[in-house]
């Protein structure tokens, strides 16, 4: 048998296969199949949903998903990773970071990498992870590297189905279908896992993390996705695993009837920087209100004699590790200080330097990627291993034992506190160019002890 095409465009293919001297003429016609390739103009902006979700919209407007694309640091550090590679599989990684932070531009052809003149960026690309974005994802391909298949309608002439919590929403402009997949940590997962595109090193665990906890119990009733803590949080209702996280009654748009749950869409982390230099005065606040609800610290001083005091750290509120995230770059540290009767200070560590650094023989929770060989790399695109986690598991403790160099007197008071940045001060110090701020530290917790 023999298979000739003899036209094909994107809505028709014509073959003639010859079979025993027999010709037949095949006729196929694709109306619109989801391999096609999408096109700019079929995503609508924010600003249009903005004219009737506008709460939904003041929420989500300066999130870390509205500046996924914007973001200084990451748009210059993604920049700096992919300066001087030379090696193919290490330039595969690190043109890669698009996928992810500039979604709407890879889906529709531009840009395919980090070194494109990202200054031709289609304007509503750069609003980053969006309205029309998420609620065109139809399932999921694969579970890492933003596997998403999204099927935006036709541009607002036409905008489709868009895809929801509801399964009775009566909406108008576009149509509504409820998706379990959206109430559902997968969904936020295939971002929040991220691999090396080459070698399948886990450079973002976020999901992976979640999936294993306690909080991805069996009974649906004591299962708390991704969403029942980010999409419950509010200003002063930081929605954690070890605050309440109650109902937030109201309506999807300005004039629907009222429900008993509107998730909310700030999307707020542990970032206290990079919202505020956008204008937004509220999410560094409510970043500071997650961090100081995700952990307890405690403090054991009954082997002081021996010169050892023990941490404890427990993660009570994160649902994955602390950190997590890009957990190379972010600092969560172990600050202890002991002063004696007279307050004179004796025994300190994880205090940072005159250029904001932090000794390397400070407690940090984190994970170090290494090269292959053991040696420890500072560009993720280099990453082929884990060579140390010692990050806090959801639900989970892990306990420090900081040697002293002598017994501190009776009466000393030990002070402890565990501290977060979003980003080594190091890295940022690599960076050419205009420095960065000075970031600023969240204290999460901290417990005084008396000897
Ligand atoms: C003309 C007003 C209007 C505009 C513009 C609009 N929507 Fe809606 N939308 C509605 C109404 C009304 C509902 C139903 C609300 C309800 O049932 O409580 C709705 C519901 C939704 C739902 C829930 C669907 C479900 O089944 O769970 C999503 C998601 C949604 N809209 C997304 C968007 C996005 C994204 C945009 C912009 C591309 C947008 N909307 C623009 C009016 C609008
Ligand atoms: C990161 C993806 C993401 C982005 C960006 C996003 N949403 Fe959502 N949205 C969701 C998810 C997930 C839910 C449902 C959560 C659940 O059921 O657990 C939701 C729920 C909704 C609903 C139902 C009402 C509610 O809030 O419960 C509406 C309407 C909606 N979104 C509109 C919007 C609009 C408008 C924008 C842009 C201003 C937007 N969304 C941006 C993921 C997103
Ligand atoms: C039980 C509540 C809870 C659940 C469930 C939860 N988180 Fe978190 N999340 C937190 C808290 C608390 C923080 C702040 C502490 C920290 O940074 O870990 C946080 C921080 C984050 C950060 C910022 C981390 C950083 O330091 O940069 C990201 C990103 C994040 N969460 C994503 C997710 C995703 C994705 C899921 C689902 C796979 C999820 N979260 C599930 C509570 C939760
Ligand atoms: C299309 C990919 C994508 C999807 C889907 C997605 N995210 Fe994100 N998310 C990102 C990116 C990229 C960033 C980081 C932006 C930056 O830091 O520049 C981010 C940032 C965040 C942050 C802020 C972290 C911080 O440090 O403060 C939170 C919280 C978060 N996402 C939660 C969620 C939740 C919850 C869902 C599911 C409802 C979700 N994300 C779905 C890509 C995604
Ligand atoms: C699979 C999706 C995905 C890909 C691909 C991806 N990222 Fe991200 N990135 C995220 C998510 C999700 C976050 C939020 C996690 C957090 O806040 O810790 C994030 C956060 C960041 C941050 C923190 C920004 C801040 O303001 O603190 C930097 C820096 C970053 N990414 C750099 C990169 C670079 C460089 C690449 C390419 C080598 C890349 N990312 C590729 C999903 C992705």
């Amino acid at each position: 048998m023999r298979i000739t095409i003899l036209y094909n465009n994107k809505y028709l293919n014509i073959f003639l296969s010859v079979v025993s001297g027999i010709a037949t003429l095949f006729v196929v016609t694709f109306t619109s199949s989801a391999q096609e390739a999408i096109h700019i103009d079929q995503f609508i902006s924010s600003d249009t949903c903005k004219d009737c979700h506008s709460e939904i919209f003041d929420q989500w407007e300066n999130s870390m998903h509205y500046l996924s694309h914007k973001d200084p640091v990451y748009s210059r550090i993604s920049q700096f990773l992919r300066k001087g590679l030379t090696d193919q599989n290490h330039i595969k990684e690190a043109e890669s970071c698009v996928k992810c932070h500039t979604p709407i531009g890879v889906e529709t052809g531009f840009p395919k990498k980090v070194s494109d003149d990202l200054s031709k960026t289609p304007k509503i690309a750069t609003f980053g992870v969006q309205c029309d974005y998420c609620h065109s994802a139809k399932t999921i391909k694969q579970m890492y590297n933003n596997g998403l298949v999204i099927q935006p309608g036709n541009g607002e002439d036409d905008p489709g189905i868009k895809y929801g919590p509801f399964d009775d929403a009566v909406p108008d402009f576009h149509e509504a279908e409820f998706s379990k997949m959206h109430t559902e940590s997968k969904f936020c997962g295939t971002c929040h896992d991220v691999k090396h595109v080459v070698f399948g090193t886990g450079l973002e665990t976020t999901y992976t993390e979640w999936k294993q906890s306690p909080y991805n119990a069996a009974d649906p009733e004591k299962k708390i996705n991704c969403q029942g803590c980010h999409m419950y949080q509010k200003p002063e209702i930081p929605a954690t695993g070890s605050t309440i996280r109650p109902e937030n009654p109201g309506t999807a748009t300005d004039y629907s009837d009222e429900r008993p749950h509107i998730f909310t869409h700030y999307f707020v982390g542990a970032n206290t920087v990079v919202p505020a230099q956008f204008g937004d005065k509220s999410k560094g606040k409510m970043a500071i209100e997650r961090l100081k609800n995700a952990a307890t610290i405690s403090v054991d001083t009954s082997k002081i004699n021996q010169k050892k005091l023990n941490i404890t750290v427990t993660n009570t509120g994160a649902g994955h590790s602390i950190p997590t995230g890009v957990a190379d770059l972010r600092q969560v540290w172990l600050e202890v200080t002991i002063k004696d009767k007279n307050n004179k200070t004796g025994f300190q560590t994880g205090i940072l330097n005159s250029r904001h650094e932090l000794p390397e023989d400070s407690v940090i929770f984190r994970t170090v990627f290494g090269d292959g060989n053991g040696n420890a790399i500072i560009n993720l695109a280099k990453a082929k291993e884990v060579l140390s986690d010692n990050r806090i598991k959801a639900k989970q403790s892990v306990t420090e034992t900081i040697d002293l160099p002598e017994i501190p007197e009776k009466g000393s008071m030990v002070t402890a506190r565990l501290l977060y940045r979003s980003m080594s001060r190091k890295i940022l110090n690599m960076i050419p160019g205009k420095p960065f701020e000075t970031q600023p530290i969240v204290e999460m917790a901290m417990k005084q002890n008396q000897i």
